[in-house]
């Protein structure tokens, strides 16, 4: 039975002091949530003030990227180590924004990926298809191709990364898949694992759903087989919202007899 895995992507919103505002209201009502893994990705800033509030708690910290190299002169770039310094678990690649926003290819999302499993940092791989690729029946080709690009030659710790399914088009705009359509993604997404992989791989990788999960739909949407907990946006900079998702995940895998 695979964990469920909530993640808070917390973007580029917070001020340091804000940031732990929102870290410790979470801390206080997580207590009991111990068969979900609750990871809190802030900014690069806050990373060090939020890894102080939850430390000693059951969440972790998760970056939202960082450099393939070990080193060197790449301003305004971080890498592995510096995240590891600072207690981080967990870093966001791949997102959605990164590659419309930045241009990252699969490429060096692969090469990202690879740097983070050597670094003992579990990668959470973004995946997902535009409206206009949805809607001209593209999901499959698109959402295969990255996921095949981004794992290309990626061995040994395979079983430990988090892949996040997050339709463009359901990004911060309150559009969410349905439970079925994400699950037909997800599905495909671990069918592609086992192939890639192999199937006992496949099967313990874990998939999260990310797209305007919020409270309302998380329980239904974390009900599929193939969802294994949300990467969550604007409702993860709430924490009374972000705490309902974790609850609904709990309830879930407790019904589920994790
Ligand atoms: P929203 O939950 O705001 O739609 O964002 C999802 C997301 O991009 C998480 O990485």
């Amino acid at each position: 039975m695979r964990k469920p895995i909530v993640a808070g992507n917390w973007k580029m919103n917070k001020s340091v002091g804000e940031a732990v505002e929102l870290a410790s209201g979470i801390k206080i009502d997580l207590a009991d949530c111990v068969n979900v893994d609750v990871v809190l990705c802030p900014p690069f800033t806050a990373l060090k003030a939020v890894g102080d509030v939850i430390s000693g708690t059951v969440m972790k910290l998760g970056a939202q990227n960082m450099h393939w190299e070990k080193e060197g002169a790449y301003t305004g770039e971080v890498c592995a180590g510096m995240l590891r310094d600072l207690y981080c678990r967990y870093v966001i690649l791949g997102h959605s924004e990164r590659r419309a926003y930045f241009h990252e290819p699969d490429e060096t999302i692969n090469l990202k990926v690879k740097a983070a499993i050597v670094g003992a940092i579990t990668p959470i791989l973004c995946v997902g298809e535009t409206l206009e690729e949805r809607e001209g029946n593209k999901t499959e080709q698109v959402v295969s191709a990255q996921v095949r690009a981004c794992l290309k030659d990626v061995g040994e710790g395979a079983a430990s990364i988090v892949v996040a399914y997050e339709p463009v088009w359901a990004i911060g705009t309150g559009r969410t898949a349905t439970p079925e359509q994400a699950q037909e993604v997800h599905a495909l997404s671990r069918g592609l694992l086992a192939d890639i992989f192999d199937k006992k791989t496949a099967d313990s990788i874990r998939i999260q759903y990310g797209g305007s999960m919020k409270p309302g739909n998380a329980k239904e949407l974390m009900s599929q087989p193939d969802i294994d907990g949300g990467l969550i946006g604007g409702a993860a900079l709430d924490a009374g919202s972000f705490v309902e998702i974790v609850r609904a995940a709990f309830h879930n895998a407790a019904s589920e007899g994790n």
